[in-house]
C-alpha cells in the first residue's frame, strides 16, 4: 500500500517528487506528503490529508527549493488519514524525517518506551516510533544517522519500507525495506528511490531491486552502498528496465482502468508471443520446461491468491483438472498462511499475483517453501518481490496496471494458467492431439474475438449502465467456468461503485439468495451457448418467475435466452472452457459504465489501493 518516492541530484526535488507521487498515487490517496532538506540544510515537512493535487495547492505559498527529498501518499493503517498521520514524521527535535510503507507491529511497546524517555508523539501512527526511535538510539548511543536506523530496524517488528533524511545533511539519503517494496533508480549524478519504477523511468532505466533488511546508502557524488541490518555490505545488480513512459500515461482515455479493458487483445497477444508457435502446434512455456518432470508427476497442486487474482485461481483449478486430471486446491493465501495446511514436498504451489507484493500471498509461499514445495508464480510486475521469491514461474507481460481494479492482468492471469494447463497436459499425454490443437488454435484468436466484443458493445453496455445507476444490490450468476466470472463481476462492480454485488454458482441461487430477488434486483448471468446453457436458462426463468430483471451475457445470434432477459449483452462463441476469457470483458465493462455514471473515482476507489503490501 502507499507510495514512497525519494531524490538525491542536481535539480529541484520537489518537482521531481510531485510528479513521482502522481505516478504511485494509485497504491494509497488518502494524504500525501513532501519533506526538503535545502542548500542550507533545513529540513521542512508540507503535508495534508487528500490527494497529491492537495498537497501541491498546499505547498503553492511554501518554499519548497532543496535538491534531495522525500515524498509519500499514504494508504492508512494506523490513526486515521488526516493531516497529522499524513507523512513525512519528525523525530522528537525535528532533526529527523521518515516516510514508511508497511506497519511496525510493535510500534505500542516502542512507543511506550519512548514516552518514558521523555518522547512526545503527535499522530496515532505505528510510523513516528520508529523515527523515535531512531533518534533515540542516534543520542543515546551517539552514532551516525545509518547506524541508527540499522540498529533501530534491528528491533522492529513488522513490514517496512523507509526513507529518511536528517537537518543539516542535504547530501544523505537512507532507505531501507523488508517486506514492502523498494526500487533504487541509478541516473547520472541522480539517485531516486520509490515504491516500484513508475516515477523513475522518465527518468533512468537502470534499477536496483533492494532485499529484506537491507538499506541503501545514498550520498551526493559517491556509488550507492547497500548494507544489511546486520552491516554486511552487499553488492547488487542493476537491471535495466523496459517499460516505457507511454504505458504509464492515460494515452486519450478518460480513466487508467477503460484505457486497460481495451488494452486487453493487445496485452493477451503480448502474453502469448514466443509461447504458442504461429503453426499453433506447440505451447513453449520456459518454466514448465525447465521442470517438466516435476510437472508431469504432480499429485496436487495447490493455488494461492488474493482477490482477482483468487479469482483466476479458481479457473486455473477447472483447467487443470480438466486439461491434466491433476486434483488442484485453491485457497486464499490470507487462510493459508494461518490454518497449518496440510504441504508435501512434491506439491507445487503456483502463487498468482498481479503486483507480486501481496504480503498474504508473499508469507503463504514462504510457507509452502519452508515445507519444500515447489513454487511457481504467475505475476505482471517484473522484478516483484514473489517474482523472485518463487523457484519458477510465468510473466503475464501486460504492462503496468495502474487502474486500482484489475482487468487487463485478470485476462491475462487466465491465459497464462490455459498455457500452463495446457503444456502439462500435453506432457502427460491428458489430451487428445486433435483437441490439443483445436484448444491451441482458439487461444490464438481469443484476443480477435475480445477486440469485437470492445467494438460492439461497449456503447450499449454504457446505455444499458444509466438504466441501474438506482441500485443498491446486485446478483451476479454464472456456472462451470463462468462461475469464478460472477465473483469477479461482483467485486468489479463492489470495487469502483460502491454497490453491493454478490456473485454465486447459478445453481445455488435456490438454496438461499433466491430470497433476495424481486422486481428491483438486477440479475447479470453469463448465459453463453456451453455445456451449461440449459440449465442456466433454468435458473433464469426461476428469476424472470420472481420479476427479476435480468441481463444476460450471451453468445452472439441467441434467441432463446434473449426472448426472456430484459437485457442481453452478446459475445462470440468459444471453447467452454476460455469463456471467462472473452464473459469478462462485458462485465469490466459494465461495472466501469456504472461507477462514472455514479460520478465515482473510478481508477482510486475509495479504501482501496492497488498492491496490498500488509496484512
Ligand atoms: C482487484 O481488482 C483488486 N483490487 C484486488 O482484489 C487484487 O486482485 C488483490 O489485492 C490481489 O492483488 P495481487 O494480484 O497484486 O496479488
Ligand atoms: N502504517 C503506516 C500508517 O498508517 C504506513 C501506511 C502506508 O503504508 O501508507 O501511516
Amino acid at each position: 500500500m502507499c507510495g514512497i518516492v525519494g531524490y538525491m541530484g542536481n535539480r529541484e526535488a520537489y518537482p521531481i517528487l510531485v510528479k513521482g507521487l502522481h505516478r504511485l498515487e494509485y497504491r494509497g490517496y488518502d494524504s500525501a506528503g513532501v519533506a526538503l532538506v535545502n542548500s542550507n540544510g533545513d529540513l521542512s515537512i508540507y503535508k495534508t490529508k487528500g490527494r497529491v493535487s492537495d498537497l501541491e495547492e498546499f505547498c503553492q505559498s511554501k518554499d519548497t527549493t532543496g535538491m534531495i527529498g522525500i515524498a509519500h501518499t499514504r494508504w492508512a493503517t494506523h490513526g486515521e488519514p488526516n493531516n497529522v498521520n499524513a507523512h513525512p514524521h519528525y523525530s522528537e527535535s525535528e532533526n529527523l524525517a521518515l516516510i514508511h510503507n508497511g506497519i511496525i507491529e510493535n510500534y505500542a511497546v516502542l512507543k511506550a518506551r519512548l514516552m518514558q524517555n521523555g518522547y512526545h508523539f503527535k499522530s496515532n501512527t505505528d510510523t513516528e516510533a520508529l523515527i523515535q526511535l531512531i533518534e533515540y538510539i542516534k543520542k543515546q548511543n551517539k552514532v551516525d544517522l545509518c547506524t541508527a536506523v540499522q540498529l533501530a530496524l534491528g528491533q522492529v517488528v513488522g513490514a517496512y519500507a523507509i526513507a529518511v533524511m536528517e537537518k543539516g545533511q542535504p547530501d544523505l539519503l537512507i532507505a531501507a525495506r523488508k517486506s514492502s517494496p523498494l526500487v533504487l533508480g541509478i541516473g547520472d549524478d541522480e539517485f531516486f528511490i520509490a515504491s516500484d519504477a513508475s516515477p523513475i523511468i522518465e527518468y533512468t532505466n537502470k534499477v536496483i531491486y533492494l532485499e529484506d533488511e537491507e538499506i541503501v546508502i545514498v550520498k551526493r557524488n559517491l556509488q550507492p552502498k547497500i548494507v544489511t541490518i546486520g552491516n554486511v555490505e552487499k553488492t547488487r545488480e542493476i537491471i535495466e528496465l523496459e517499460i516505457s513512459l507511454n504505458e504509464l500515461e492515460k494515452g486519450g482515455y478518460d480513466h487508467f482502468m477503460l484505457k486497460e479493458i481495451f488494452e486487453q487483445p493487445r496485452t493477451l497477444r503480448d502474453c502469448m508471443r514466443g509461447r504458442i508457435d504461429v503453426s499453433c502446434s506447440q505451447v513453449v512455456l520456459s518454466g514448465i520446461i525447465d521442470h517438466k518432470e516435476r510437472f508431469r508427476n504432480v499429485k496436487r497442486i495447490i493455488i494461492l491468491a488474493c482477490g482477482t487474482s483468487w479469482h483466476a485461481g479458481l479457473i486455473g483449478e477447472y483447467l487443470f483438472e480438466e486439461f491434466c486430471r491433476i486434483p488442484v486446491e485453491v485457497e486464499y493465501s490470507s487462510e493459508f498462511r494461518y490454518r497449518n495446511p496440510v504441504i508435501n514436498p512434491d506439491d507445487i504451489v503456483i502463487a498468482i499475483s498481479q503486483s507480486g507484493e501481496t504480503a498474504d500471498t508473499l508469507a503463504a509461499i514462504e510457507q509452502a517453501r519452508q515445507a519444500g514445495a515447489f513454487v511457481y508464480g504467475i505475476c505482471n510486475v517484473v522484478g516483484s518481490s514473489i517474482a523472485r521469491n518463487t523457484h519458477s514461474g510465468s510473466y503475464t507481460h501486460v504492462g503496468p496496471e495502474i487502474g486500482v481494479a484489475s482487468t487487463k492482468a485478470f485476462t491475462a492471469q487466465l491465459l497464462v494458467l490455459a498455457m500452463m494447463a495446457l503444456s502439462v497436459a500435453h506432457e502427460k499425454n491428458t489430451l487428445t492431439e486433435e483437441r490439443y490443437l483445436r484448444l491451441l488454435n482458439e487461444l490464438n484468436v481469443i484476443p480477435d474475438k475480445i477486440e469485437w466484443i470492445l467494438n460492439t458493445t461497449n456503447d450499449s453496455i454504457n446505455n444499458l449502465s444509466k438504466i441501474f445507476t438506482y441500485a443498491h444490490n446486485f446478483i451476479y450468476l454464472g456456472r462451470g467456468y463462468n462461475y469464478p466470472v460472477a465473483l469477479e463481476g461482483a467485486l468489479k462492480l463492489k470495487e469502483i461503485s460502491y454497490i453491493h454485488a454478490e456473485g454465486y454458482p447459478a445453481a445455488e441461487m435456490k438454496h438461499g439468495p433466491i430470497a433476495l430477488i424481486d422486481s428491483e434486483m438486477p440479475i447479470v448471468i453469463i448465459a453463453t451457448d456451453n455445456g451449461m446453457y440449459e440449465k442456466v436458462i433454468s435458473n433464469i426463468q426461476e428469476i424472470k418467475a420472481r420479476n427479476g430483471r435480468v441481463i444476460a451475457v450471451v453468445s452472439e445470434h441467441d434467441t432463446v435466452v434473449k426472448a426472456i432477459a430484459d437485457y442481453v449483452i452478446e459475445v462470440p462463441a468459444t471453447e467452454d472452457c476460455f469463456d471467462p476469457l472473452l464473459t469478462t470483458i462485458p462485465l469490466q465493462l459494465l461495472s466501469y459504465h456504472i461507477a462514472v455514471n455514479k460520478k465515482r473515482d473510478v481508477d482510486m476507489p475509495r479504501n482501496l489501493a492497488k498492491s496490498v503490501t500488509v496484512e
